[in-house]
This record gives structure tokens, sequence and C-alpha cells, in this order.
């Protein structure tokens, strides 16, 4: 019995979606449980450069089942494309993959209200969403009156449920002031479409809990991929600049609807740096040459959205909290090679807080907004890592680096990476 989670610990985009591919060599089972199309997994493979919003990152290996759970909310035609542009490349997609007949469904209304208030909370206050409906997805599925399930899609009662939401719907954007944004919604337009994408997924829809408690009830090895990071966490991250759903190690029993009883290791994911996409506090942040230079090398530019990503140094407080919140067992660092580039690195240790020196992660955003790092400086290597195979032939100050933030966090790193291609990962044997 194995159930294995990969957990980002800071804003997202830590490299998740390389190591669960990397991983899934010695799986059975890859979930997606959380979040939707706003997240945005890379995988690379030789000269093959893989994008994923929606689907597992254990789809590149033909040998592996990949499961979307009824915790996620999907949009049908990103879906599509996806599945589409996999196939195109000779990715067995629909041999491999099933999807909740309890998820969500990202509806045009969702999008709607996602750019409508966008537009209405600019300044300090925009969350800086994806814009791919993630938030008003998941408040109608905890508002229950106007929520779609993709197994309603499949029902005679749907077309008059799209009625009834669309009417709501128009009155609630009317509210937010986006006139063309009203217009476009069409019921009758949206049976049609939202009925055609059902049928064209409705070999893969079935009901993931059984599925996935038959797996785990046959020994089987579950691998549980998360999206986004843990200080995006909508209960436990930097309020209210996260996302919609628990993504920290504490959503994968929620999401997945696999009991804790499975879940035997979890590994928690980070870059050797740190970086955030769209708006809300971010202690460490770079505003200088060196921040850009990090954002130049490590191509920090969203996957989802083209955004450049804000970047800064690595923020011990906050990868501490969220390891422990998401009882991670060991450190997965990815991105060091980028800090080569670096003549000096620092590791923020503590925060000041008004005078006073605070090593726990505040709960509230005005709190973050004001903290001014404490650093440690440590010497940097300056020479191009990428090539490293062995833990042990990286330069000492990269390992003297790597040491200093385990000890840090409390946690033993297990995994390190150089470069975004499979053979540029190093594992220790701990
Ligand atoms: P995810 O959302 O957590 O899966 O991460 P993203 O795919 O959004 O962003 C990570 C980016 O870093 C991708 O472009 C990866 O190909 C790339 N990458 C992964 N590991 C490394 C690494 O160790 N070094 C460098 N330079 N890039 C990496
Ligand atoms: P992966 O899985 C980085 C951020 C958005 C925004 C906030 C809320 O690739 O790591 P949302 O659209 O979810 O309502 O946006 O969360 N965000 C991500 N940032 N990586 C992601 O996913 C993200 N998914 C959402 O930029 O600040
Ligand atoms: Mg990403």
């Amino acid at each position: 019995m194995s159930g294995l989670c990969i957990i980002g610990l800071q804003w997202g985009d830590e490299a998740k979606g390389k190591l669960v591919d990397l991983l899934t060599a010695k799986q059975e089972v890859v979930v997606r449980y959380q979040g939707g199309a706003n997240a945005g997994h890379t995988v690379v493979v030789g000269d093959q450069t893989y994008k994923l919003h929606h689907i597992p990152s254990g789809i590149l290996n033909a040998e592996v089942l990949n499961v979307i759970t009824g915790g996620v909310v999907l949009n049908p035609p990103t879906m599509l494309d996806e599945i589409q542009s996999l196939t195109d490349r000779d990715i067995q997609v629909k041999r491999n993959l099933k999807i909740s007949d309890r998820a969500h469904v990202v509806m045009p209304w969702h999008l709607a209200e996602d750019r409508a208030l966008d537009q209405a909370t600019q300044g300090d206050n925009n969350i800086g969403t994806t814009l791919r409906g993630i938030g008003p997805c998941y408040r109608d599925k905890v508002g229950r009156s106007y929520a779609i399930r993709l197994g309603d899609l499949y029902r005679p009662e749907f077309p008059e449920r799209v009625r009834e939401i669309v009417e709501v719907k128009q009155r609630v954007l009317v509210g937010i002031g986006d006139e063309s944004e009203i217009a476009s919604l069409n019921a009758d337009e949206i049976i049609r479409q939202y009925q055609g994408y059902a049928e064209q997924l409705k070999d893969l829809v079935c009901d993931t809990n059984t599925l996935l408690l038959d797996a785990a009830e046959a020994g089987k090895k579950l691998l549980f991929e998360g999206a986004q990071g843990a200080l995006l966490d909508i209960d436990h991250g930097t309020f209210p600049f996260v996302t919609s759903s628990n993504s920290s190690g504490l959503g994968v029993c929620a999401g997945s609807g696999v009991p804790p009883r499975w879940i035997d290791k979890v590994i928690g994911v980070a870059k050797c740096y740190s970086t955030r996409v769209g708006g809300g506090p971010f202690p460490t942040e770079l505003h200088d040459e060196v921040g850009q230079n990090i954002r130049d090398v490590g191509k920090e530019y969203g996957t989802t959205t083209g955004r450049p990503r804000r970047c800064g140094w690595f923020d011990a407080v906050a990868v501490r909290y969220t390891s422990r919140l998401s009882g991670i067992d060991t450190l997965a660092m990815m991105m060091l090679d980028v800090l080569s580039c670096v003549d000096e690195i620092n590791i923020c240790t503590a925060y000041d807080i008004g005078g006073t020196v605070v090593k726990e992660f505040p709960s509230h955003a005005e709190d973050l907004k004001v903290v001014k790092p404490i650093y440690e400086t440590l010497p940097g290597w300056k020479v191009d890592i990428t090539e490293v195979r062995n833990y042990e032939d990286l330069p000492q100050q990269a390992r003297d680096y790597l040491d200093r933030v385990s000890e840090l966090v409390g946690r033993p790193v297990e995994i390190v990476s150089v470069g975004p291609d499979r053979a540029q990962t190093m594992f220790r044997e701990l």
C-alpha cells in the first residue's frame, strides 16, 4: 500500500509537474484532486515540452491511470482541447484518463464573473486571478443552489437548470456592471454546447470515489498531484490573495475522496528562491536587478497566463509553516541551477514586525504586507551546475545552502533539481 503526495510549499509553480512525471514511473495511479485549469504544470521530456492544466502529469507514462476527482473544477472545452493536443502528439490519453462525475463544471457565467470581478477590483485589492472561473465555480459549489456537476450534464433536467441559472446570473452580472458579458450568456447556446462536450467526454466520466477506494484497498500505488501551492490555500494561505481550494497537503483527502489511512508519504516541493503571480503580500520580493536576473535565468513567466512572475529570496518562515501544515516528510528543492546567477544568496530566517522578531507565519495579509524579512547571507557558487548528477558533486556552497534551508525548515532534502529535464534530478538516500 502506498499513497504519495506531491505538494507545492510556496505560491505555486514549484515544478510539481516535473516531479510528478518523474515519480510516476514507480506509481500505478496519478490523481489531480483540487484546482482546475488555473494550474499550469510543465513536463519536459527530451526536446518535447508539455504544458498540462487539467490532465495529471502522469499522462506521459502509458502504464499509469490518471484520475481527476470531484474536488477539481472542470472546464470541458479546455479539457477537450488538452486531450486533443496531447493525442495529436501521440500520447495515449483516452485509455488512461478518468474524470469524476462529481467534479463541478466551470460554466461560461463563471468565466464572465471572474472577468467582471477582476475589473471591478483593481489596485492593491486585486487578487490577479488566472481568469479561469475558479473562484466563481467554487463559490457556486459551496453555495449549492446554482452549481452544476459533470454528472448533471447527462441528465434530462439539465436544460431547464441552465435556463434558471442563466436568468439568475444575468441579474448578478448586472450588479457587477458588465453588460457585454451579460449579453453573451445565451441559455440555448450553452445547453447545446455543453451537451456536446458531455457527449465527447462520456467514456471518461465515472465514479472516481469507488475507483480510487478499490485501487487503495487493492494495494495499488497512488500519487496525489497537488495544484497551486500551500500559501495559496483558501483556509491557510495568504487570504484573501489565495485560490479557492485547499492547495496545501490538507486538501488531499477531501478533494480526492481517499481517506488519510492510505497516505504514507508527503513530499513538499519548493523552489530554491520564491515566486508569486498575481497580487498579495510577498515579504522577500526583489524589485531590483537581482530579481530580474532570477526571472530571466529561471524563465519565470506564467505557464497558464504568461504573466511575469514576481521573484524573491527563499522564505524559510513561510516554507517551515507550509511544511508543517502539509505534514511533509521530505523536501524536493527545485531550480537550484537558477541561483548560480547570483553572487550571494539571502535566506529569510525571521520577520521583523514593528521591532519584534517573529518566526511564525502571520495569519493576516495586512501584517504580512508590513513585515521586514531578516536575512542570513550565504556565498553563491557562480558555476554552471546543470550537468551535475550526484549530490556529492554539487559545489560546497550549494550543499551548505541546502543544508541551511533544511535546518531552518526542519525537514531533510531528498530531491534536488538542476534543470527542467528528467535527468537533471538528484535523489539522496536519507
Ligand atoms: P508547476 O506548476 O509546479 O508544475 O511548475 P511550472 O511548470 O508552472 O513551472 C516550473 C518551470 O520550471 C517549468 O517551466 C519547468 O520546466 C521548469 N523547471 C523545473 N525544474 C527546473 C529546474 O530545476 N531548473 C530550471 N531552471 N527549471 C526547472
Ligand atoms: P500551479 O498548479 C501559480 C494564483 C493566481 C492568483 C491566485 C488566484 O501551476 O502551481 P485563481 O485563478 O486560482 O482564482 O487565482 O492564485 N494561482 C497560481 N499561481 N501557480 C498556479 O498553479 C496558480 N493557480 C492560481 O495567479 O494570484
Ligand atoms: Mg505552474
